[in-house]
């Protein structure tokens, strides 16, 4: 049985992995949400499959991740094989921020960036560290995985040819939280452990809202990213297509990937 859990789970591409994961016996997969109650596509799921275990924390909160580690250790026997960093904070509130644009409002500045950095790369950290014994108990007889999910827009390289200025705190925790991989695969150099860092591509997590709505709501980013990527069809990933690639990536990491940031197509450029 290989052991997995998935923070952010209870929507979007965190729910996608918990389908897809859950679907195959050999997992036990532990769904991390931040409210249990209210997280009815989790519950179903758990009511349904034996391999499924739903358990509530937020990743800013240590003592709610403690508690979920010593209820993972209950199953596993005091082992993780595979965590995966995917719970993020990205609000749609200042989606349109260039850095230039917080000039006057430095309050905002500092808000922005200690809300984002906060879940986004502090969240990881702490995420890591608390899971960190179990993990490196389970690289004693495999190879242990922490997947973090991130993004093109944390790419110095995608940003300039995309001309993608916006979104501007949400990237700089994206970047940052690249650092954090490379940092502990330096850390753990040598281990059994391998780190990663992995874009999902462009997701479209709203099923609900019709797809010309959502293409349409993206419309200014997707025509920068077709300005650089010319052969990109401009179609958002559904989270099934996205988490499909990340795990089949995953399946053949070894320990020389640790460290990388990798795009969903497995290379560092193809980010779409
Ligand atoms: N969608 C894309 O196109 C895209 C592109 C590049 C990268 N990504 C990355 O892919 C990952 C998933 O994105 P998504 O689009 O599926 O996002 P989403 O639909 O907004 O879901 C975000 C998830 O993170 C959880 N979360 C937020 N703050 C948290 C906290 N403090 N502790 C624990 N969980 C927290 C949310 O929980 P609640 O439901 O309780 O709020 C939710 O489950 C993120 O890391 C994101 O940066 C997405």
């Amino acid at each position: 049985m290989v052991s997995w859990l998935v923070t952010g789970s209870n929507r979007g591409i965190g729910l996608g992995f918990i389908r897809k994961l859950s679907a195959d016996p050999n997992n036990i997969v532990f769904a991390v949400t931040r409210n249990k109650s209210t997280s009815s596509d989790l519950l179903e799921l758990e009511s349904r499959l034996k391999n499924v275990h739903v358990l509530q924390a937020d990743i800013t909160d240590v003592p709610s991740l403690r508690n979920i580690a010593t209820e993972v250790g209950k199953v596993t026997g005091g082992t993780l094989d595979v965590l995966v960093n995917n719970g993020a904070y990205l609000p749609q509130e200042r989606a349109d921020y260039t850095l230039d644009m917080y000039d006057g409002k430095e309050d905002l500045l500092d808000e922005d960036f200690g809300n984002f950095f906060k879940v986004n790369t502090l969240g990881v950290i702490k995420t890591i560290n608390v899971f960190l014994p179990l993990l490196r108990k389970a690289s004693q007889t495999s190879l242990a995985k922490i997947i973090t999910i991130s993004s093109g827009a944390g790419d110095s390289e995608f940003v300039v040819n995309t001309a993608f200025d916006s979104v501007a705190a949400y990237s700089v925790s994206k970047a940052a939280v690249n650092m954090v991989t490379a940092k502990y695969a330096a850390r753990f150099k040598g281990e059994n452990l391998l780190f990663l860092s992995i874009s999902p591509g462009l997701v479209n997590t709203h099923p609900e809202i019709p797809e010309e709505v959502v293409l349409e709501s993206l419309r200014p980013i997707i025509t920068k990213f077709q300005t650089s990527y010319p052969e990109w069809d401009g179609k958002p990933l559904t989270p099934e297509q996205s988490v499909t690639t990340v795990l089949d990536i995953v399946s053949r990491l070894t320990t020389k990937d640790s460290g990388a940031s990798l795009t969903h197509n497995g290379g560092t450029k193809d980010w779409l």
